[in-house]
């Protein structure tokens, strides 16, 4: 008797849920920056418009879509919505973050048409901005930093800040990781690799507001296995790989995908090579500069075969790694680069700077007679350079 009571129940729920499968569309229209595309219900403004990809899709500088939990810390991919959905056409008040809001039916998304939204990025590139040094010059992420990129479309000459910058020492967090929390912009992301990837998270944001900084707890070090991938998801060079520091500038190596039998993760990488020499191993990147999936599993890849396989010998080549022809990296310069206002005053509304630091004093680079050599220089041109420039 109770069986076939249930039995019932469950029948009637279950012909329930098919009739509201019936009326609900099965796919979402949504319109970005006018173009009309179909995704299914739950998924963001961010992947929608990743669907689209090139300029409609926002840039987003902590959502990586690997990592769960992600986004909503940066505000870098605000968009407007203009109408909330075909059932509520009302446009949302406020600018939303897209990588955090979902599709409605019939809802209208504005990006690069938006002024409003321009406006406001450039006011976020301006505040990510307030405390990062601009060191690219000297920057290890330098060519792929995605907030120097940023800083080039939305961000302005100027700058309105007068106040001293946050300042830290150099941290050292394990035998392959060196932290420049003076360049961290808060994004969470290497965090999530910690907890998502690692068996023991060691670090994380410690403190709040204009004191929050990423440590280790208690100076531990992080050399998990894959703690290298840390490096991969950060955004801007606060995390930067030891084994390739000053070895090189991104732009002049050359990558190339390879792929080894690794019994700890997918072991396919690009290795990022001068000559014959790899100088740097990493994961291998999609176009959104997310580490790319294998079957629908994100390819992480361990610390054995980012820092302990670094000879060519170690790797199976398959081919020269497809960069965007707009990167940098297969430019070998900046794109449409012009050159910046050379005299600081004209940049700082009249104001001179208090403190200028000429490069070329404090870098060993320059001791090295480039134009001397018989070929490119390589990391091992400055290898025997001490700070006093003696070879
Ligand atoms: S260190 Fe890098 S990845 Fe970690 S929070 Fe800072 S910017 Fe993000
Ligand atoms: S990418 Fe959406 S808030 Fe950072």
């Amino acid at each position: 008797m109770f069986r076939r009571r249930y039995n019932k129940k469950k029948e009637r729920i279950f012909n329930m849920a098919e009739e509201i499968k019936k009326e609900a569309p099965a796919n979402f229209k949504v319109t970005i920056d006018n173009i009309t595309i179909e995704v299914a219900p739950g998924t963001s403004i961010l992947n929608a418009a990743r669907k689209i990809g090139g300029d409609v899709t926002p840039p987003a500088m902590c959502y990586y879509s690997k990592l769960q939990g992600s986004g909503g810390k940066c505000r870098t991919c605000l968009v407007e919505v203009a109408a909330g959905s075909t059932a509520d056409p009302r446009p949302m008040p406020k600018l939303v973050a897209s990588c955090r809001t979902n599709v409605m039916d019939g809802m209208i998304v504005k990006n690069i048409t938006s002024e409003r939204v321009q406006d406001a990025r450039a006011g976020v590139v301006e505040f990510l901005l307030l405390n990062h040094p601009l060191d690219c010059p000297i920057c290890d992420q330098a060519g792929e930093c995605h907030l120097q990129d940023l800083g080039y479309e939305h961000g302005k000459e100027g700058t309105r800040y007068e106040f001293k910058r946050r300042t830290f020492e150099k941290e050292d967090i394990g035998p392959y990781i060196q932290l420049h929390m003076t360049r961290c912009i808060l994004c969470y992301r290497c965090t999530y690799v910690a907890d998502q990837l690692t068996d023991n998270r060691v670090h994380g944001i410690l403190d709040r507001g204009d004191h929050a900084e990423i440590s280790t707890y208690i100076s531990k070090a992080i050399d998990n296995d894959f703690s290298g991938n840390m490096i991969d998801v950060c955004p801007v060079g606060a995390l930067t790989d030891k084994t390739f520091r000053f070895k090189n500038r991104v732009w002049f190596t050359k990558p190339v995908n390879a792929h080894r039998d690794c019994d700890k993760c997918c072991g396919k990488v690009t290795l990022w090579q001068r000559g014959d020499e790899v100088l740097r191993v990493t994961a291998r990147k999609d176009e959104w500069g997310e580490v790319q999936s294998y079957d629908g599993k994100p390819g992480w890849i361990c610390n054995t075969c980012r820092f302990d396989k670094k000879h060519v010998n170690d790797w199976m080549i398959e081919g020269p790694t497809k960069i965007n022809r707009h990167s940098v990296i297969s430019q070998g310069h900046y794109v449409g680069l012009h050159k910046p206002k050379e005299t600081m005053p004209e940049v700082m509304g009249g104001r001179a700077p208090k403190l200028l630091m000429d490069i070329h004093d404090v870098s060993d680079v320059n001791s090295v007679d480039i134009s001397a050599l018989p070929g490119p220089a390589t990391s091992k041109t400055f290898e025997k350079t001490n700070s006093n420039g003696k070879q």
